[in-house]
Order: C-alpha cells, then sequence, then structure tokens
C-alpha cells in the first residue's frame, strides 16, 4: 500500500501513545517503516498504547516489519524536541500530539494553546533547524481537524477554502496550528529542497481501542455495560462520522505523495503541501442520536436520553 513509500522509512510520530498515534504505529511498523514515536504518556486507562501492547511490539512483528522507539516527552518543550528529531532523522513526520478535548479546553485554555499552537511552532522550528542543516524530513503532515472552520452552523460540507474560526479554545487551537503551519510552509519551506508541509482535516473518527473521554461510542460502551442510559449530548447534530481507519489512510496517502512529490516535483499542488479535508460520503452523514440508535441496536438492548446539559461533542 502507499506505493511502498514506508518500507523502511525513517518516519516520527508525535502523539504516538494516543488513539489515532497508537493505530498509526501499528500501520506504519506493518507496512516496514522505522517509526520513533514522541509524546506523553497514554491519555486514558485503559487505552489502545497498552492493550495492543504496542511497547514491545518488534517482538512479536513479523520479518519485514519496522522498528519502533517509544520516546516520552513533551512538544511544549524544544529541547527534548530537537534531540529527539537529531537522534531520529526522520525522513516524514505526522504530529498528531495535541490536548484533543474541547471540554478540557474549556477548563484549561492555556494548556491547551500552549500544546496544540506552540507545540506545533516547537516542531516546525526543529524540523526548519534540521533542513538547514541538510538533515530535514522531505514530509510534514500535521493533523489538525475539521473544527479548525469558522462555525457557521450550517449543514453545508466544508471545503479547504472556507474561513479558519472555531468558537471554543480546542477548536480555534486547531485554526491557529492551520495558520501557524502555512505561515512556515511560505516563509521558510517554498524553496526546492525544503520539506514539504501539509495538514490535514479530519472530523469524528469511530472504531477498536478509543476510551476516550467525551467520546460517543466510547460514552455508550462505558454506560451499557454498567446498565445505566447514555446521556447523548446535541443528539440532533449532523457528524461526519469515518472509521479511524479511513482518517488514517488519508493521513497516510498524503504522507506519501508528499514524500514521493518532493522527490519529482511532478504535481505542484501536491507538492505544495497545502491543506486536505478527509471526510466520507454523503451517506455517512448523519445525527449523534441515529448513531447512539445503531449502537443501542447492536448492543442488544439498553436505552438513552439527552444529557441535561447540552455540550458540544469534542474530538
Ligand atoms: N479522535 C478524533 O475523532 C479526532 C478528530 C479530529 C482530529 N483529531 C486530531 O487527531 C490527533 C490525534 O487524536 P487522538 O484521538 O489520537 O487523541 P488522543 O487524545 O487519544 O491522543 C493525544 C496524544 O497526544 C499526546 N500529547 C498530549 N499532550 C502532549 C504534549 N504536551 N506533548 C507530547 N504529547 C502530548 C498524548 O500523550 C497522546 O499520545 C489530535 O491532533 C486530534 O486533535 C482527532
Amino acid at each position: 500500500m502507499f506505493g511502498d513509500v514506508y518500507a523502511h522509512r525513517r518516519v516520527f510520530v508525535t502523539g504516538h501513545t494516543g488513539f489515532k498515534g497508537s493505530w498509526l504505529t501499528l500501520w506504519l511498523l506493518d507496512l516496514g517503516a522505522n517509526v520513533t514515536g514522541y509524546s506523553l504518556g497514554p491519555p486514558t486507562e485503559p487505552n489502545l498504547f497498552e492493550a495492543a501492547r504496542i511497547g514491545t511490539v518488534e517482538a512479536r512483528l513479523p520479518m519485514g516489519a519496522g522498528r519502533f522507539t517509544d520516546l516520552r516527552a513533551d512538544v511544549r518543550e524544544r529541547h527534548p524536541l530537537r534531540q529527539a528529531l537529531e537522534m531520529a532523522a526522520p525522513e516524514i513526520v505526522f504530529h498528531l500530539a495535541a490536548q484533543t478535548l474541547v471540554r478540557r479546553s474549556h477548563a484549561e485554555p492555556h494548556l491547551t494553546y500552549q500544546t496544540n499552537v506552540m507545540g506545533t511552532v516547537n516542531l516546525l522550528e526543529e524540523v526548519r533547524a534540521l533542513a538547514a542543516s541538510g538533515r530535514g524530513p522531505r514530509a510534514v503532515v500535521n493533523v489538525t481537524s475539521d473544527k479548525c472552520y469558522e462555525n457557521q452552523e450550517t449543514s453545508h460540507a466544508y471545503v479547504e477554502s472556507d474561513p479558519l474560526g472555531g468558537f471554543d479554545p480546542y477548536s480555534s487551537s486547531k485554526g491557529c496550528s492551520e495558520l501557524v503551519t502555512a505561515a512556515y510552509r511560505q516563509s521558510f519551506f517554498n524553496a526546492p529542497g525544503m520539506p514539504r508541509v501539509a495538514t490535514a482535516r479530519a472530523g469524528n473518527v469511530i472504531g477498536g481501542g478509543d476510551w476516550g473521554e467525551d467520546r460517543i461510542l466510547p460514552d455508550c460502551a462505558r454506560a451499557l455495560s454498567a446498565g445505566v442510559p447514555v446521556e447523548v449530548r446535541s443528539p440532533g447534530a449532523v457528524r461526519p462520522w469515518q472509521h479511524v481507519l479511513e482518517s488514517l489512510s488519508g493521513y497516510l496517502w498524503l504522507g506519501a505523495n508528499l514524500w514521493r512529490r518532493a522527490a519529482d516535483d511532478a504535481d505542484e499542488e501536491v507538492a505544495s503541501g497545502g491543506a486536505w479535508n478527509f471526510g466520507p460520503g454523503p451517506e455517512a452523514t448523519v445525527t449523534v442520536h441515529e448513531v447512539v440508535e445503531h449502537f443501542v441496536t447492536a448492543w442488544g438492548g439498553g436505552e438513552w436520553r439527552p444529557a441535561p446539559e447540552a455540550a458540544e461533542q469534542p474530538q
């Protein structure tokens, strides 16, 4: 898959202990990449990173799979980030580390901006320093969110040229991360031979191994296991649902195309990076309560009710 770009490739993944980062690490290793993960610890207990025993995965990998280095450090700190990047000398970087909860972003906006905005600045700054020494990666994919857009409360699917914004600190921090990336691309990475830098904007994902707080399917599983009704925030809200591996395949295609196009400069649109939405078709755009009803049916019984307080579904 992915034109064999990832076989034996040195890939740096921030946020590798999270839900998406764990899946991405496993997939990259399966593709034969040598992965260096840079992250704080898993954000929940239990979590996919430990459940899938990714920390010791190398011993169980088949012949031909890649190697894995598990680094635990903070994207808000430049020194360890520099050391890790110098050690890993990555050819491709996926930046996923973030404070990902909308509700927590209301409680801790400063932490959210430090992590999601200055974390992006720190990463791009260290990539810039590596590139100046001739050891920079060829491709960088910064994972933001479809919440980065100015929320116009309409049902139209956002396109990449829509205005950026975000009501809450999490959403706006992802919009800021987009702006930071665009400025670095235009100011520092627009010369031949420099890293190709793109952003990837996906929406709510679902899939195995998600124990995340304030995420609708984990909330359903927790409530129904405990024999209590699922409390559903924003039941009438419409979301573009997709499986976690769908969005990750988009990130992997983007990384592969940046890497290949940077080599031959064949397709300027991809080669110049830019911003890319990854979403499902219109058939997957359904309300939260429809998804909950499907879940309850598949579970074999149970109830749901609107939550007393209306809160936005975080991602
Ligand atoms: N899960 C979704 O539905 C969804 C939707 C859209 C966008 N995203 C984006 O995808 C990315 C991954 O999401 P996820 O669902 O895997 O999130 P997650 O909360 O499961 O994982 C977050 C990861 O970031 C790391 N992290 C947090 N703060 C850090 C810091 N200061 N320094 C280093 N590492 C830090 C955590 O340790 C963890 O590895 C995030 O950027 C998120 O905003 C997720």
